[in-house]
């Protein structure tokens, strides 16, 4: 699964999930663009870390629920690297609360930076792919998307969302040769899950076949697969990263 040659854009990869991501590709040989949104120092220094691979490296500070940065992103990236070949969408945010008690921001929020924000992208990157006849899209979506989460009506419904968004780009775009595919973790240890109190995690745990949650190189190493080659004839899928959590 060599990825020489190619560039790849990771939103959201200073730290958690996308960082692994942006990590595993890279040592695979792709020149990595990624993005956050505060974390300034982190990603100077993973900018660093991964241009020591021996690979052409970038951050770009640019917030995924805004649709206009999409486009600009981007071009920058096109016209810094010269070509576009795999996108992960992978910025995600909760907001979690019940529903009798969930804002009208809350829902905004959390719908904005991880569903309008995968559209954006994609539209975004069309143009480059298109252009080059290939391409490979893929959305970081969750298992809770499938099964739904009491307490997690905004983000369950974002990353549903995030399915059918899948499905319909991979139907749209087949014919140019750009396939989309999505990744749907299940509990994956990272900043967005330490939040949780540790009674939770172990009923979590509990209910997972592999007895353990999963690291963000699990959740990398699908990625890389299907930014490759080795998935050429795979598209509009949804593969669960879950430790069989979900069948
Ligand atoms: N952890 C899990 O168990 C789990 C399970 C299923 C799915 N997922 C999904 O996997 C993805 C990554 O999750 P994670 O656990 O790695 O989260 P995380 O540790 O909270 O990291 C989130 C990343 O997204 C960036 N980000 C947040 N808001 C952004 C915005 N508006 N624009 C650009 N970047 C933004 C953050 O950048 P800054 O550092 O600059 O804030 C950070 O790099 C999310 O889509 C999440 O929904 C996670």
């Amino acid at each position: 699964m060599n990825l020489q040659g190619k560039t790849a854009l990771v939103t959201g990869a200073s730290r958690g999930i996308g960082k692994g991501i942006a990590q595993t590709l890279a040592k695979a040989g792709a020149n990595i663009a990624f993005t956050f949104v505060s974390s300034i120092e982190k990603a100077k220094a993973f900018e660093e870390e991964l241009q020591a691979l021996g690979i052409k490296a970038k951050g770009y500070q640019s917030n995924a629920a805004e649709f206009a940065e999409a486009e600009k992103l981007v071009d920058e990236i096109v016209k810094e690297f010269g070509t576009l070949d795999i996108l992960v969408n992978n910025a995600g945010i909760t907001r979690d609360t019940l529903m009798m008690r969930m804002s009208e921001q809350q829902w905004d929020d959390v719908l904005d930076t991880n569903l309008k924000s995968a559209f954006a992208m994609t539209k975004a990157v069309m143009k480059p792919m298109m252009k080059a006849k290939q391409g490979s899209i893929i959305n970081i979506t969750s298992v809770v998307g499938i099964t739904g989460n009491a307490g997690q009506a905004n983000y369950a419904a974002s990353k549903a969302g995030m399915i059918g968004l899948t499905k319909s780009v991979a139907k749209e775009l087949g014919s140019r040769n750009i396939r989309c595919n999505a990744i749907a973790p299940g509990f994956i240890e990272t900043e967005m899950t330490e939040t949780l109190n540790e009674e939770v995690k172990a009923e979590w745990i509990k209910g997972i076949p592999l007895k353990r949650g999963g690291k963000p190189e699990d959740v990398a190493n699908c990625v890389l697969f299907l930014a490759s080659d080795a998935s050429a004839y795979i598209s509009g899928q949804t593969i669960n990263v879950c430790g069989g959590m979900v069948m």
